[in-house]
C-alpha cells in the first residue's frame, strides 16, 4: 500500500478531523498540523448553540486559513438532514475541485455520533474516495473515564457506547453488558437517574459534563450522592454494571 503523507494537507483533498474533548492539548499531532497547514477550517455549529467550541479548541493553530461557521439546525428529520448535508457537500467538493485542502473540525471523533459523518457520506456522492480521510480523535467516552482513572473493560466485559434520548433502549441495554456509556444525557438525566436507582445502579454511575474544558467541567463519582442541577448537551454518563470474567467456552 502506497505511504500517504497524512501531516501535509494535499491540494483538493477533504480531512474530517477529530480534536478530543475540547483541550487544545489533547488534538493528536497529525490534527494539529492538518488544522494549521490546510487552505479551510470547516466548523459545523448547531443554530441554537452560543459559539463552536471545536473552533475554539482549535484556535492555537489558526493562522491564515479561511474559517467556514456552518450553521445547521437541530433537527429530527432524515430527509431535510440530508438535504442540508449534501448542499454543504457540494460547496465542499467546489472548493476541492479548485484545488483547495479542506478541514472540517469535529469535537471527539468524526465517526461517533457527530455531524462530520453526514457531509462524508454526503461527499461520497461528489468526490473520489481517495480524496475524502478521517483523523480519529479521543471520544467522549475515553475523556469521560480518564478523569476517573475509570477501568472501560477488562477480560471480557462487554462495552455498549448508545445515545441516551431512548429511555426505553437504555433500559434494556443495562441488561447486556458490564459497562454503559451513555452520550447525550444532560437533557435526560432526570429520567435516567429514576432508571438507575431503580435497578440499584446510581451509585455506580459516573458523569462528566463538558469534560477537559477548563472551568466548565463538572466531575461527578458517585450520582447518589449528587444533588441535581441543570446539564450541558456535552454531558456522558458511564454506568459500570458489573464484571464479566473469563467465560469457560471462550477460545483462549
Ligand atoms: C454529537 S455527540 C459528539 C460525540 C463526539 N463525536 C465524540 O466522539 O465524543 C455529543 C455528545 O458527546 C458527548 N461529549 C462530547 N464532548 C464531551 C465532553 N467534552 N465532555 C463530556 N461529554 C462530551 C456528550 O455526551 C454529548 O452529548
Amino acid at each position: 500500500m502506497a505511504t500517504f503523507d497524512f501531516m501535509t494537507p494535499q491540494a483538493g483533498h477533504f480531512y474530517a478531523v477529530g480534536i478530543g474533548p475540547g483541550a487544545p492539548d489533547l488534538l493528536t499531532l497529525r490534527a494539529a498540523r492538518l488544522v494549521e497547514q490546510c487552505d479551510i477550517v470547516l466548523s459545523p455549529q448547531a443554530k441554537n448553540s452560543a459559539k463552536s467550541l471545536a473552533l475554539a479548541a482549535v484556535r492555537p493553530f489558526l493562522d491564515q486559513q479561511e474559517i467556514i461557521v456552518h450553521n445547521y439546525p437541530m433537527e429530527r428529520n432524515d430527509g431535510k438532514t440530508r438535504d442540508r448535508w449534501q448542499q454543504l457537500a457540494r460547496d465542499v467538493a467546489q472548493r476541492c475541485a479548485a484545488g483547495q485542502s479542506v478541514v472540517q473540525v469535529t469535537l471527539g471523533d468524526p465517526l461517533i455520533f457527530a455531524t462530520s459523518s453526514y457531509l462524508l457520506q454526503s461527499l461520497a456522492d461528489h468526490m473520489p474516495s481517495d480524496h475524502l480521510h478521517v483523523i480519529p480523535g479521543i471520544s467522549a467516552f475515553q475523556t469521560a473515564a480518564s478523569r476517573f482513572a475509570e477501568v472501560l473493560t477488562l477480560q471480557e466485559d462487554r462495552l455498549t457506547l448508545m445515545s441516551a434520548t431512548n429511555l426505553d433502549a437504555v433500559a434494556q441495554a443495562l441488561d447486556h453488558c458490564e459497562t454503559l456509556v451513555l452520550y447525550k444525557a444532560g437533557g435526560c438525566i432526570e429520567a435516567l437517574m429514576d432508571l438507575l436507582r431503580q435497578r440499584n445502579l446510581l451509585s455506580r454511575a459516573r458523569l462528566v459534563s463538558c469534560g477537559e474544558q477548563g472551568d466548565h467541567e463538572l466531575l461527578v463519582d458517585d450520582l447518589s450522592q449528587w444533588a441535581m442541577t441543570p446539564l450541558s448537551y456535552m454531558t456522558t454518563l458511564i454506568v459500570k454494571i458489573g464484571q464479566r470474567g473469563w467465560q469457560e467456552n471462550a477460545a483462549s
